[in-house]
């Protein structure tokens, strides 16, 4: 029998090269009359910010704009924004940029109507002991790289002062656009590592606890499109056949992973980028090999399938083999597309195994589908490092 559970998908997606043109229309779809944009300096130099504000005020929206979120999404940033926000009495964000743009403009939006303390609370709203006094403001994000999938998940991840650590605040977005015309000026490193952060969400999509037929069949796609237009994107910028795949696949990875779920890799990765302040996608891509390693011990079929679809021809059904032949074929292809490891990062042994403690104590780090112990998590970074 196939495993029973539920079909979803958060918010609209529209999808395709140029549909960012749309955004005015959709925009005023919700309502809404003045929107804050959310951006950074990147994304407005790129000019993917500036493009998505013409569109907007060519509907006759009134746009503010706030172009300063900073990597990493700290509370700070978010509350400063939400200053301006409700000063200029907007009714809703609109997020043009990579994730940690999408993750604040998901996090304004929930702030503006209500107050500051909602980033004091963010426990007691992700636990769902705490529900917003006022609803957040429509939010609409349009990504400007292929990995986050933010654009199709319930959470805006922050970097909490208060408990010194990165966290969801449970926002869903209103809408998403997914206009690969906007992804093009994006560097190579950067291709690379948001392309092994989508990897990895369609890698960990299916060995989350929630997992259904659905988010694995999605996760599989997003596995094969991200192995066969990866490295044709980093090599040419401009491949825009390359970059509309990719950014497809980090969608559809988007929206498997909101219906199943991230775990080990994303609790480690998170602690490590927190710790170190290294690129979420890098954490990722460094760890992904040896998540899998680990989870083909409970789930060696999946991760067969896996290795396969990243090009491994796996004839053994032993899991030990598996997870080597697969963790192997996922750390060569990071390698291919230039992503450097832990070790060549500078980290040292000590420091990559001081982010334990905050990685087992995560809670995302439960959600793997099978136990997961203290040892292994110590085992799984000493992996990660030596691999
Ligand atoms: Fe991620």
């Amino acid at each position: 029998m196939l495993k029973s559970g539920m079909y979803t998908q958060l918010a609209p997606v529209l999808f395709g090269s140029g549909t960012a043109g749309q955004a005015g229309e959709i925009v005023k779809s919700f309502g809404c009359s003045k929107v804050m944009l959310v951006s950074d300096e990147g994304v407005l130099e790129a000019g993917a910010a500036g493009k998505v504000r013409r569109v907007l005020e060519r509907s006759g929206i009134e746009v503010v704009m706030w172009a300063e979120a900073e990597t990493d999404c700290p509370e700070e940033s978010v509350k400063r924004a939400a200053a301006v926000g409700r000063r200029e009495k907007i009714d809703g964000v609109v997020g043009v940029g990579g994730g940690s743009v999408l993750d604040t403009a998901k996090a304004v939006s929930a702030v503006v109507p209500n107050d500051d303390q909602v980033l004091d609370d963010i426990v007691l709203y992700l636990t769902g002991q705490k529900e917003y006094a006022n609803a957040p403001v429509p939010v609409i994000e349009i990504p400007t790289t292929a990995g986050t999938g933010s654009e199709s998940t319930f959470v805006a991840v922050v970097t909490s002062d208060k408990l010194d650590c990165k966290i969801g605040l449970p926002v869903p977005p209103s809408y998403g656009i997914v206009d690969s015309e906007l992804m093009k000026t994006v560097p190579p490193y950067i291709t690379a590592f948001t392309g092994m952060d989508a990897l990895s969400h369609a890698s960990e999509a299916l060995t989350e606890q929630k997992n259904t037929p659905h988010s694995d069949l999605l996760a599989c796609e997003a596995i094969r499109l991200i192995k066969e237009n990866l490295p044709a994107a980093v090599k040419d910028a401009a491949d825009m056949e390359a970059r509309d795949r990719l950014a497809f696949a980090s969608s559809i990875a988007g929206i498997s992973f909101n219906e199943s779920g991230v775990h080990i890799g994303h609790s480690a990765a998170h602690a490590l980028g927190h710790l170190y302040h290294i690129p979420h996608g890098v954490c990722c891509a460094n760890l992904t090999p040896a998540v899998i390693r680990f989870a083909a011990k409970t789930y060696p079929q999946k991760m067969k399938r896996l290795g396969e679809l990243m090009g491994a021809a796996i004839t053994s059904d032993d899991p030990e083999v598996i997870g080597k032949e697969a963790a192997d074929a996922v750390r060569s292809f990071a390698r291919a597309v230039g992503i450097k490891s832990f070790k060549e990062l500078g980290l040292t042994k000590e420091q990559m195994m001081a982010a334990k403690p905050m990685f087992y104590g995560d809670a995302l780090c439960m959600a793997f589908g099978g136990e997961v112990t203290e040892q292994d998590a110590a085992d799984i970074l000493a992996d990660a490092y030596e691999g």
